[in-house]
């Protein structure tokens, strides 16, 4: 192993800088040469390449985003691309790629390590933390925490005119990001996809909430693979109960915004192990942490297998909205 390369694709997620900063580094100090791929799988087809040293990666550490740019590329997904990608690897002597993202990044990398002819680490990197194979993704934490001070406003604002809000996070198809925000900031009621909607069991509870006092009520509702669905439901909700509500969709605000400590120290193991696990001739693995562990997942396990959710979790938020 002589020349790494490293790309983020699909959507951005925070500590992906800070994992890159890692991964030179930790390189460097091995010895390996490393080089960036511009805007992830996108940038093996249009042939965008950086040279990455130590100090390329100085001050990027804090950076929301991802400085080498990032996309979704279809190309990636027929047997061409796959071979443009791998012919321009070889031409650039790159004998491990590092890449970082989530599920469909790691379909790609998957089928480049199948070909054979260069070594693919994947590094779990996205807000909606639906990866199997690791406790946390990178990006997790800081769209927790972004979306938490939101919630935390909305709230104001709930209880100054006692009102109900129907708040949308997003997290694709998973509820991730719903349950953890919603113990977090203590919401009241919770729509996530891996619990069958009963509406009017939410319309009960809601008018039930006030009966007992709440001055305000907050229904944390998972995107769902349907972004904008909040609507509709709490439509439902208002003309059911008779209810005056508002809605917010946090959106795109969840993905941005500089790491925090939680995700960079996450985003240095990880980098460090994907070097690791390139130098011990590893490949079509994902390195990730759980239970305090460095651990090596078989890529394709990472979107075949389902990420185990808590229902103790969920437990806890009804039992504390009481
Ligand atoms: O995977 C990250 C994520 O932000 C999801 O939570 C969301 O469903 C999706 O990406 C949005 O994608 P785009 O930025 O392409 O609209």
């Amino acid at each position: 192993m002589r020349r790494v390369a490293v790309l983020t694709s699909g959507g951005d997620a925070p500590g992906m800088n800070a994992c890159i900063r890692a991964i030179v580094r930790c390189a460097s100090l091995k010895g390996l040469e490393v080089v960036g791929i511009k805007r992830g799988f996108a940038g093996l087809m249009s042939r965008e390449v950086v040279k990455l040293g130590p100090r390329e990666v100085s001050n990027i550490l804090q950076l929301g985003g991802t400085f080498l740019g990032t996309s979704r590329c279809q190309e990636m997904f027929t047997p061409e691309g796959r071979q443009k990608a791998i012919g321009f690897l070889r031409e650039e002597h790159v004998d491990g790629l590092i890449t970082l993202g989530g599920d469909g990044t790691f379909r790609g990398a998957a089928a480049l390590a199948a070909e054979g002819s260069v070594k693919v680490i994947g590094v779990p990197a996205t807000i909606d933390n639906d990866v199997y194979g690791t406790d946390f993704s990178l990006g997790f934490d800081t769209a927790l925490n972004t979306a938490l001070e939101s919630i935390d406003r909305i709230r104001d604002t709930a209880q100054s005119l006692e009102r109900l809000f129907f708040v949308e996070v997003m997290g694709r198809t998973r509820g991730f990001i719903a349950l953890h925000t919603g113990i977090a900031s203590g919401a009241d009621e919770i729509l996530i996809p891996e619990v069958e909607m009963d509406i009017d069991g939410l319309c009960r509870a809601l008018k039930q909430g006030y009966e007992i006092g709440k001055k305000s009520l907050i229904v944390l509702v998972a995107e769902g693979g349907t972004p904008g669905r909040t609507q509709a439901i709490a439509r439902e909700v208002g003309q059911k109960t008779g209810l005056d509500y508002r809605v917010c969709i946090l959106g795109h605000v969840q993905r941005g915004g500089s790491p925090t400590a939680r995700d960079r120290l996450l985003a240095s193991k990880l980098g460090l192990a994907a070097i690791e696990a390139l130098l011990d001739g590893k490949s079509g693995q994902m390195v990730g942490e759980m239970g305090g562990q460095i651990t090596l997942t078989p890529l394709e396990q990472s979107w075949q297998k389902e990420k185990e959710f808590d229902r103790g979790l969920l437990d806890l938020l009804k039992l504390l909205a009481t």
